[in-house]
């Protein structure tokens, strides 16, 4: 008997609700378009929340030299060449519109003594560049945006509901099909575009400080549909992350804890960023801190719980509960640690992909015609090194332009009938993980995850990325036979078992992409070949080629001359 489900029409359908796809739907529904925001989790439990530290623009309020041309020099040189140039220009210079935009919608950021909006130093920013409030920036952005969004008539928001495949016909997307987790209903959603703004892959790690929502569903959903996944091996190492009690390892402890004069000691109380980078130290860009506590903890000077320390208390109390008032709580509460009178223990954690869609820089258009990408799940801005606050720049820019990309594009496209058969086949398919036999889908999860911290760390050795890769394929065999026992209704094992197929996109991506790149590059450290070089100023393609997944590169498109000024030539 055929299964019943909801349907739902619109215009535009946004998957994900952090701030990409807040700020995409708010684009879309300025145009008078008729848009649904679904959300895997509960609405405003965004991964956008875990964003701490602050939103880099540069508004020159604390240092008046800063402006957009230094901006972009900084993400071309952190992002070691590899970045878009299109979208670094973008980024630089519509981030300041969107940070006073957001202003005006509401948000509180912390501010300077006459009054303009604060601004705080981070790793590989030339200036103070990251707009705050406190340590919970990335909250107060997502409580903005809903704020905005929640009342709109033609929005419709539905959340707790996990979209296992996009529609395709005629070579463009034309909708989804997604499982409301609470009620247990399937719906098929009729779109005109439909915009990924999913997130990224951290919770491949078994260490990682991003939220269980991060599974990389949209890098399997865009794959599958024949969508390209662009520079998978460039994943950052946030440095510091919390390394105890075990239930938080992993945890983000803010680079604003440096950015407000954090110190880092190794366990015999050395300066130990002295020796790796004299003159930025403990805010030199990411890779290369977090590269210096690897080593550290792995050449013996790592702290008790196999971590380094990282000291703010010298700057008293007040000082601290004021600046950093979610860290100063995280590590009462959690570790016991009082951060005004004692060092906390820290230590590189899984934070962000680099990698990801391949999106138009301008419109975010994937490779495939009606699907969009913005946020974490696109690829092409941050090159083989982000720079922290620029996640949150990117979703609030990217996220307009994705949603304007996407209104464009619907104004002129026509709602597709879906073949009711599509619907059936896709219901029955999640339905078949319903069986009471076969094999557990954590149990994969737990060898995929430390499968990958185990050997697609930090560092990376030929031989480790092949022992991966061998497992992500044993694991690929396995998949068929994962079974999850019970109902449609809040099946947590059911919700598992769909992520994990994603998962193994991903992982398979990220290995094949770090076995394919010959040196080091950013966040890419390969032990044997610990230089960069110039014959690999390229990215690399992942693409589903019936079944199997083939990897191309491309030379990084050129950035023009009266650009390329702007970038410090001698390091290139
Ligand atoms: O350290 C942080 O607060 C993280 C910010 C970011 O990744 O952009």
């Amino acid at each position: 008997m055929a299964e019943q489900y909801l349907n739902t029409e619109s215009d535009i359908l946004i998957i994900g609700a952090g701030g990409a796809g807040m700020r995409a739907a708010l684009a879309a529904s300025d145009a008078g378009l008729k848009v649904t925001v679904v959300s895997k989790s509960l609405l405003g439990k965004a991964h956008t929340v875990m964003a701490e530290g602050g939103i880099a623009a540069s508004l020159g309020n604390v240092d008046p030299k800063d402006n957009w041309q230094a901006h972009f020099g900084d993400i071309i040189e952190e992002g070691v060449y590899i970045s878009n140039w299109r979208m670094a220009e973008i980024l630089a210079k519509e981030a300041p519109q969107r940070v006073y935009e957001l202003e005006r919608y509401g948000a509180l950021f912390d501010r300077t003594p006459d009054g303009r909006i604060l601004q705080r130093a981070f790793g590989g920013h030339s200036y103070r560049r990251l707009c705050h409030v406190g340590d919970r920036t990335g909250l107060e952005i997502i409580r903005t945006l809903e704020d905005q969004v929640i009342h709109r008539q033609n929005v419709k928001i539905i959340d707790e509901l996990y979209i296992t495949s996009l529609l395709k016909k005629d070579g463009k997307v034309i909708g989804a099909i997604g499982l409301k987790m609470d009620k247990g209903e399937f719906h098929c959603f009729k779109a005109k575009a439909v915009v990924l703004a999913t997130g990224g892959c951290g919770r491949v790690y078994k260490i990682t400080s991003n939220s269980w929502e991060s599974t990389g569903d949209g890098l399997g959903l865009a794959y599958r549909v024949g969508a390209k996944l662009q520079d998978m091996e460039m994943i950052q190492f946030h440095p510091t992350g919390m390394v105890y009690p075990p239930g938080v390892k992993g945890l983000l402890v803010t680079e604003g804890v440096r950015g407000e004069g954090g110190i880092l000691y190794n366990s015999k109380m050395e300066r130990f960023m002295e020796r790796y980078s004299p003159q930025k130290k403990e805010l030199d860009a990411r890779d290369v801190v977090a590269r210096a506590n690897y080593a550290e903890i792995q050449e013996g000077r790592g702290t008790e719980h196999g971590g380094v320390y990282l000291d703010i208390s010298y700057k008293g109390a007040d000082f601290v509960k004021q600046k950093l008032p979610s860290m100063y709580m995280q590590f009462m509460e959690f570790a016991g640690v009082d951060i005004t009178k004692e060092k906390m223990e820290v230590a590189p954690t899984t934070h962000y992909q680099m990698g990801g869609v391949r999106v138009d820089p301008d419109t975010g258009m994937t490779d495939v015609k009606g699907l969009f990408a913005a946020g974490e799940i696109a690829c092409g801005l941050h090159g083989a090194n982000r720079l922290g606050g620029n996640s949150l720049a990117d979703i609030l820019v990217f996220g307009k332009r994705t949603g304007e990309g996407a209104t464009d594009y619907a104004k002129t496209a026509e709602l597709v009938e879906v073949r009711e058969e599509d619907i059936q086949n896709e219901i029955s398919r999640v339905l078949s993980f319903l069986k009471p036999d076969g094999i557990n889908a954590y149990d994969l999860i737990d060898e995929l995850t430390s499968t990958m911290s185990d050997n697609v760390g930090i560092v990376r050795e030929p031989d480790r990325l092949n022992i991966a890769l061998a497992k992500i394929l044993e694991l690929k065999e396995k998949y068929p036979k994962v079974s999850a026992p019970g109902g449609r209704k809040y099946n947590h094992g059911l919700l598992a078992a769909m992520e994990l197929s994603n998962m193994l996109v991903a992982t398979e991506a990220i290995v094949r992409s770090a076995i394919m790149r010959p040196e080091s590059r950013g966040a890419h450290t390969r032990k044997d070949f610990p230089k960069k070089d110039r014959a690999w100023l390229k990215n690399i393609l992942c693409s589903d080629v019936g079944g199997e997944m083939k990897l191309d590169t491309e030379p990084v498109p050129t950035i023009p001359a009266e650009l390329m000024e702007l970038v410090k030539q001698e390091v290139y």
